[in-house]
């Protein structure tokens, strides 16, 4: 039950990304295979790279067996996000012996930390880059081309890739992920992204604006910005305006009413009342914020220098209720952390019973090489302890979600229309404000992808709203 639960956990944040090809296969000289581990940012990341390689000549295809270049964009967040990846490897091993030509290349935040010690330990790759050095891949594939392997793994203080226009992956055509910073400042000390993404910067306002623009009058609905702190967005050109993450918020918010807004992930230090001000002028930012806690104790919070404390993440949760009571919350939570106590594993069912999320990722503590925790502190929780507390955080939190979607029956909500439902062609599906997925008859109607549509909900599980159109 524990294996599976966890294997749920994991995968709810790992998956494959695919572009169909554009246009005539024949125009492109090469073909290439994507897969993306680990966080939004990586998919999004993903989308930079396929624009990258398709300016070099580069199709993109489904079917590894068919392509010239495999790229695996990876993630270090846990210990088992990297055994994933290197047992992905081994299966392109296979492929490589039957094709010698075949190039293997790691990205993402795997390839940022094990750098060229990857090349010694996978020797089937031939190409390592890091998240900041994507636009080095080219030169890089014609080094490996002539045989010499190549890594570069440089982090950079100002790259955003602002001016080079993502290609959609396996894309709905309704919902998109727009990055608007990297990196991260922040050191909680279980975390391995500052070392893999670097230091924190934010891309030019007008930038972000103008892809967003640009999506919606291609009839996407939906955009997500997208940063590890996207609170503390700021930018300040010399000759422009300084914009700030309420600012930005708004600015995209004003392109279109039928263009709806999220964004992921923020820190409880950093969210302003300006940021929850605005979410609530405007019909069109989502009423859903995903507010990290990862633990319920002061003394492990202070331990994991979030900076903040039980007390003042439960005001953060109160006052987003006070200015927005129909808001969507969810969390992260992090079990059995260096030194903690049942005490202070009971304060983290506590908080979520304060908190009462509507979805969570929960996690047991992984301990990453060379994080300030694995300097500082002995991993001493015992994995069949850490493991325990999660099942009762998941359990917990299954009795709070159906408890969130059940409170929903009777309830009306404007739904964006994603697509047809996954089970049944005869159902559309779609997402509420509050980030709930939504499914519904399609009864005939003349309706669409990319509508919007009121629908009532009638029946829930603790992960879908069932409902019919109003
Ligand atoms: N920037 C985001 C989180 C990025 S990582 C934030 O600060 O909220 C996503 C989640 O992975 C984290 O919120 C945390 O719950 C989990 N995580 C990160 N490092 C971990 C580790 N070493 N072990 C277990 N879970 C971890
Ligand atoms: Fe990691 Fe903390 Fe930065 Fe999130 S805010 S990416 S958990 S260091
Ligand atoms: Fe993983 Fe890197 Fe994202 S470690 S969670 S892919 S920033």
């Amino acid at each position: 039950m524990a294996d599976v639960l966890q294997k749920v956990v994991e995968e709810s944040r790992q998956g494959e990304a695919y572009a169909p090809f554009e246009g005539d296969p024949n125009e492109f000289k090469k073909k290439f295979y994507i897969e993306s581990y680990g966080c939004q940012m990586n998919f999004s990341d993903s989308e930079i790279v396929a624009s990258i390689l398709h300016a070099e000549g580069f199709g993109a295809t489904r079917n590894f067996e068919e392509a010239d270049l495999v790229l695996l964009n990876t993630c270090s967040i846990r210990e088992k996000a990297e055994q994933t990846v290197r047992n992905r490897l081994q299966t392109f091993r296979k492929t490589k012996e039957n094709k010698p030509g075949l190039m293997i290349g790691v990205l993402g935040c795997m390839a940022e930390r094990l750098k060229a010690k990857f090349l010694e330990e996978e020797k089937l790759v031939d190409i390592v880059v890091g998240p900041d050095a994507y636009r080095s891949l080219p030169g890089l594939i014609t080094e490996a081309e002539g045989g010499q392997k190549s890594v570069n793994v440089l982090l950079s203080r100002d790259e955003t890739y602002a001016d080079i226009a993502p290609v959609r992956l396996d894309s709905n055509g309704v919902t998109a992920f727009v990055s608007i910073m990297r990196g991260c400042n922040n050191m909680c000390t279980f975390c391995v992204v500052p070392f893999t993404r670097g230091r924190e910067r934010s891309r030019d306002a007008e930038s972000i604006v103008n892809e967003c623009r640009d999506l919606f009058d291609r009839g996407f609905r939906e955009v997500t910005l997208l940063g590890q702190n996207v609170d503390s967005y700021y930018h300040s050109p010399v000759d422009g305006e300084t914009v700030n993450f309420a600012l930005l918020l708004e600015k995209v918010a004003l392109i279109d009413p039928l263009l709806r807004v999220r964004f992921s992930t923020s820190h409880p230090k950093d969210i302003t009342d300006d940021v929850l001000h605005t979410m609530a002028k405007y019909h069109n930012i989502c009423k859903y914020i995903h507010l990290p806690v990862q633990s319920g104790n002061t003394r492990i919070l202070n331990l994991m220098n979030r900076t903040y404390t039980r007390e003042w993440y439960l005001n953060k949760v109160k006052r987003i209720r006070e200015i927005m009571p129909d808001c969507g919350l969810s969390t992260d939570v992090i079990s059995g952390f260096c030194t903690e106590t049942e005490e202070e594993h009971q304060d983290t069912l506590s908080v979520m019973e304060l908190s009462r999320f509507d979805m969570a990722y929960m996690f047991s503590y992984s301990e990453r090489p060379g994080t300030l925790a694995a300097r500082r502190y002995e991993d001493d929780i015992a994995e069949d302890v850490k493991k325990r507390r999660l099942i009762e955080i998941i359990n917990l939190q299954n009795n709070h979600s159906r408890e969130s979607y059940t409170s929903d029956i009777g309830k009306s909500f404007e739904v964006l229309i994603e697509g047809s439902s996954k089970k049944s062609d005869a159902d559309w599906c779609g997402r509420n404000s509050q980030n709930k997925m939504v499914v519904f008859r399609k009864n005939d109607q003349p309706l669409k992808k990319g509508d919007y549509i009121n629908v009532k909900v009638t029946s829930a599980t603790s992960a879908t709203l069932l409902g019919e159109i109003v």
